[in-house]
């Protein structure tokens, strides 16, 4: 981290100044420094949606949108993709190192041993109606967590908050395998130890008691293939979540909650349920055409849902490795989906298009997940589901860092205001 330049920002109708310094990071661009700009001009800066704002320094993810590069803590996606496992990548974003054989089996031990839910919180399903959308009761669920588990957390003991983070990494599959089996209506299923945490997570969502469930190997691969690329993403709306509600020094599993209620949403992570139901709706490849038409069409809200991204305006990497992974699982578990057909063919047709090639838009990480998922018999309404059981890691490794970092302030953004000028009351039978 360095601090070589000034940027002088002057205000020349007042002749107030600021000296700001530039900060530089490992790699990526260097940011100006706008700490004591209110204080030395009395102005604030405006940018919505964050276009031009970083809102933390962070030693966890980095993005180059331009070059469609991410790396979890220094290690490109590809090799962790190819080489790591959930559970490992999980230790690597928690601790910044992958951990040695002995550390490993530490972690997923400590991981293995507390993934039962209490059984009071089984109780809180019963509140639900049986077709709740299942983002709804695992963001209630992971929410009442801190019912559970409040008393005994400090947030400023790093112990305390390991406990939290190992916590939430192993109850989270188990939580999100009883908001479907609830759904259904099936009786829901212990966790079991004897199993790997994507295996256990497989076997909690699909066992029946009638009959003992063959777990396929190759699904299992995939799921925890799609479970590391979706484990962290910097600083998106969900982590951005996290970190606000944690800035109050919010109890973690609230924290984490509000990060699932942020994810949830279309534009984030519910573009994979949204992917899914976009490809049923074009339901042919002959229709492709139309859906890109009304997708450049200002006057339709019909977006390409699994196109487009804040910060990739290149491949998004995640995707490339997920779309040649979608060839491999179908071949591999003998399916034939013709959505995938569709969303090749639609791929095709936005890659050529000036509209989309313009405004550097390329398929991300949800664009191919979803088929994967659907090979994988997980049903749609689950998709953002497996996204949040993944990016659990991510999150309390942010909310981790947040609180390890000396001198962290609560989030407080200000605003332009827009509203009425002041004026006086006026009594209801004079309005
Ligand atoms: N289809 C059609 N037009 C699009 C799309 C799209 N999917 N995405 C962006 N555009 C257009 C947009 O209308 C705008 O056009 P113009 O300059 O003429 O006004 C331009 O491209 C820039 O878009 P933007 O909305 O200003 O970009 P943003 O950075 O604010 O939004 C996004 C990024 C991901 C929300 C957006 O691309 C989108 O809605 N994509 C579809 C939803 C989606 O797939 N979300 C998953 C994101 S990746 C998973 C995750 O990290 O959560």
């Amino acid at each position: 981290m360095s601090e070589s330049k000034i940027v002088k920002l002057v205000d020349e109708s007042t002749n107030r100044s600021s000296e700001l310094p530039l900060l530089s990071g490992t790699l990526g661009p260097a940011c100006i420094d706008i700490g004591t700009l209110y204080k030395d001009t009395g102005h604030f800066t405006y940018d919505p949606g964050y276009g031009s704002t970083a809102s933390t320094k962070s030693a966890i993810t980095y993005i180059d949108g331009d070059k469609g590069v991410l790396l979890y803590r220094g290690y490109p996606i590809e090799q962790l993709a190819e080489k790591s496992n959930f559970l490992e990548t999980s230790y690597l974003l928690l601790n910044g190192e992958l951990p040695t054989k002995d550390q490993f089996s530490k972690f997923e031990h400590d991981i293995t041993h507390h993934t039962m839910m209490h059984e009071s919180l089984k109780d809180f399903f019963k509140g639900f109606h049986h077709d709740a959308h299942p983002m709804a009761m695992l963001a209630a669920s992971v929410a009442s967590l801190s019912a559970f588990y409040h008393d005994d957390i400090d947030v400023d003991n790093a112990d305390d908050r390991k406990l939290a983070a190992i916590r939430l990494i192993a109850k989270m599959p188990t939580i999100a395998a009883a908001c479907y089996r609830y759904s259904i209506g099936w009786p829901f299923r212990y966790p079991r130890n004897n199993l790997e945490y994507v295996d256990r997570f497989l076997h909690m969502m699909f066992e029946v008691p009638s009959e003992p469930l063959e777990l396929s190997p190759v699904a299992a691969k995939a799921l925890d293939l799609l479970f590391i690329l979706h484990a962290d993403h910097e600083q998106n709306a969900s982590t951005s979540t996290v970190r606000l509600v944690g800035s109050t020094g919010a109890n973690p599993y609230a924290s984490i909650a509000a990060g699932i209620t942020a994810l949830w949403g279309p534009a984030h992570g519910g573009a994979n349920e949204a992917v899914l139901e976009m490809l049923q709706e074009i339901g042919t490849a002959d229709k492709v055409e139309t859906a890109v038409k009304r997708a450049k069409d200002k006057n339709d809200n019909f977006r390409l849902m699994g196109f487009g991204h804040r910060v990739y305006k290149n491949f998004d990497p995640r995707a490339k490795i997920i779309r040649e992974m979608t060839h491999k699982v179908l071949g591999e578990l003998g399916i034939n989906d013709p959505l995938l057909e569709v969303a090749m063919k639609l791929e095709e047709a936005a890659l050529k298009d000036d509209y989309f090639v313009e405004r550097k838009l390329y398929p991300n990480v949800d664009f191919y997940s979803g088929i994967i998922y659907k090979a994988l018999g997980i049903p749609t309404e689950m998709f953002t589901v497996m996204f949040a059981i993944a990016r659990t890691a991510g999150w309390i490794a942010h909310w981790i860092e947040q609180h390890e970092t000396p001198g962290a302030r609560i989030g407080r953004p200000r605003q332009i205001y827009t509203g009425a000028d002041v004026r006086d009351y006026v009594a209801a039978d004079k309005r």
